[in-house]
C-alpha cells in the first residue's frame, strides 16, 4: 500500500501538515507537542523523496556496462543529483577505476562478511554529489549468496539516501544478476553495435522477462507453471517466448490476465554503445525492432555513445573520462543520453 502524505504551506495560518485529509497547524512560535514532533518526524521521513533505482545489464561482458553507468552518473551528478553508484558485479568490480579511484577500504565484502549496515560503506568519490559502494574485493561466487543475504541486500539498497542510485551488474544470466536488474525502475541494456552483442541482449533480457513472469505468477500462486510449461516444450510445440505466453494464455483466464499484465508493463531501455558511424546508430532501431516484432517487448532506443580510443588510456591511468575530456564527442553524447533517460523519451527514426 503506497501512503501519500502531502505538506500544504498556508502562508497566512502557521505551518500546516495535511494528513489523511486532516490539517494539524503547528505553532511556530511556541513550539510543537510531544504528538506533533513525533508525527512531524515520522512524516518527514515518509514525505522523503523516493530514489529512482536504475540498473543496466546487457549479458555480454566488455561492452561498456560501467564505463556508460559511471558515466551517467556523473552526469545526473552535474545536474545537481544526488547519485549513489552501486557495483554489484560480482566477478569483477571495477567501477572505482572508472571514477580514478584508489579501491576504498569498506566494501560490500563487509557487508556480507562482517554484517556492516551497507549505507556505512558509501564513499565520498570526490565528484560532487556523487558516492560509491564498491563491490566485493574477494569476488564472492554467487552461488554462496543466501536468499536471506540478498534480501538484506535488496533492502538496504532500497533504503540509500539519494536521488538516483545506480547498479552495476556483471556479464550473464545468473539469476543473481538478474534480480538485481528487475530492482531497477529504469532498466538499460547496453549493446554495440555487433550480432553477438545484440544475441546476448535479446538472450539476456528474455531470461530477465521470464523471472517476472515466474515472481508474478508465483505470488498469484502458480510457483511452477513456467518453468514446467518451458520443460514440457517440445510436447507443447513451444519454441520462442511468444508460443509460451499463448500457451500461458489458454490455460486459464487468471494466468493470461497475469500474463498480459506483465508483458504491458515490461519495458526497458536501449543504450547503443562504441558507435563509430551513421550506420552504426541504426542499430540501435533494428534491435529495437525485434525486440516488439519477436519477443512483444517494449523498448526504448534512449541513445548511442560515441567509440573514443581515449577511454581506453582513461581507465589504464585512473582518469575520469568525463572530468578530463569533457567536450569531446563522447562526453556530448553520454550528457545527452542522460537528460533522454531522466525525461524517458527515446530515439526516433527521422
Ligand atoms: N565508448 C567507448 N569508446 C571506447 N572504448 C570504450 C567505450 N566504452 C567502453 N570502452 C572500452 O571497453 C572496455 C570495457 O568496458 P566496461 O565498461 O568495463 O565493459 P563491461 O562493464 O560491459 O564489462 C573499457 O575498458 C574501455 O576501454
Ligand atoms: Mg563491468
Amino acid at each position: 500500500m503506497e501512503i501519500v502524505i502531502e505538506v500544504k504551506w498556508l502562508p497566512c495560518l502557521s505551518r500546516c501538515l495535511s494528513f489523511g485529509g486532516f490539517c494539524i497547524p503547528l505553532r511556530k512560535s511556541t513550539g510543537h507537542t510531544p504528538v506533533q514532533t513525533s508525527l512531524f518526524q515520522f512524516m518527514a521521513k515518509e514525505v522523503k523523496k523516493k530514489s529512482q533505482i536504475w540498473t543496466i545489464g546487457g549479458g555480454k561482458g566488455g561492452i561498456g556496462k560501467s564505463f556508460m553507468i559511471s558515466s551517467i552518473a556523473c552526469c545526473l551528478a552535474g545536474k545537481q543529483q544526488r547519485v549513489v553508484l552501486v557495483d554489484l558485479d560480482l566477478g569483477g568490480a571495477n567501477l572505482h577505476t572508472f571514477l580514478g579511484m584508489q579501491r576504498p577500504k569498506v566494501t560490500l565484502t563487509d557487508f556480507f562478511d562482517k554484517k556492516a549496515p551497507l549505507a556505512s560503506l558509501v564513499v565520498e568519490t570526490g565528484i560532487p554529489n556523487l558516492s560509491l559502494l564498491t563491490g566485493m574485493v574477494n569476488s564472492l561466487a554467487p552461488d554462496s549468496i543466501r536468499h536471506t543475504q540478498k534480501a538484506r541486500l535488496f533492502k538496504q539498497i532500497r533504503a540509500l539516501d539519494a536521488d538516483y542510485i545506480l547498479i552495476d551488474l556483471g556479464a550473464g544470466t545468473h539469476f543473481h544478476t538478474i534480480d538485481a536488474y528487475l530492482l531497477g525502475d529504469k532498466m538499460m541494456a547496453v549493446i554495440v553495435p555487433e550480432m553477438i552483442s545484440l544475441e546476448n541482449m535479446y538472450y539476456f533480457i528474455k531470461n530477465v522477462f521470464f523471472r517476472k513472469l515466474i515472481n508474478a505468477l508465483t505470488e498469484a500462486g502458480l510457483k511452477d507453471l513456467v518453468a514446467s510449461t518451458w520443460k514440457d516444450r517440445d510436447k507443447y510445440h513451444i519454441e520462442n517466448i511468444n508460443q509460451l505466453t499463448d500457451h500461458l494464455h489458454g490455460i486459464s483466464p487468471s494466468v493470461a490476465g497475469v500474463v498480459d499484465r506483465e508483458i504491458a508493463g515490461f519495458t526497458f531501455d536501449l543504450l547503443l554503445n562504441m558507435v563509430r558511424n551513421d550506420q552504426d546508430i541504426m542499430v540501435g532501431m533494428s534491435a529495437k525492432s525485434v525486440c516488439m516484432k519477436y519477443f512483444g517487448f517494449k523498448a526504448r532506443y534512449s541513445g548511442y555513445v560515441e567509440y573514443d580510443e581515449v577511454v581506453s588510456r582513461c581507465i589504464n591511468r585512473r582518469l575520469p573520462y568525463l572530468q578530463t575530456h569533457p567536450t569531446s564527442k563522447t562526453a556530448k553524447s553520454l550528457e545527452t543520453l542522460t537528460t533522454t533517460l531522466q525525461e524517458n523519451k527515446q530515439l526516433i527514426a527521422t
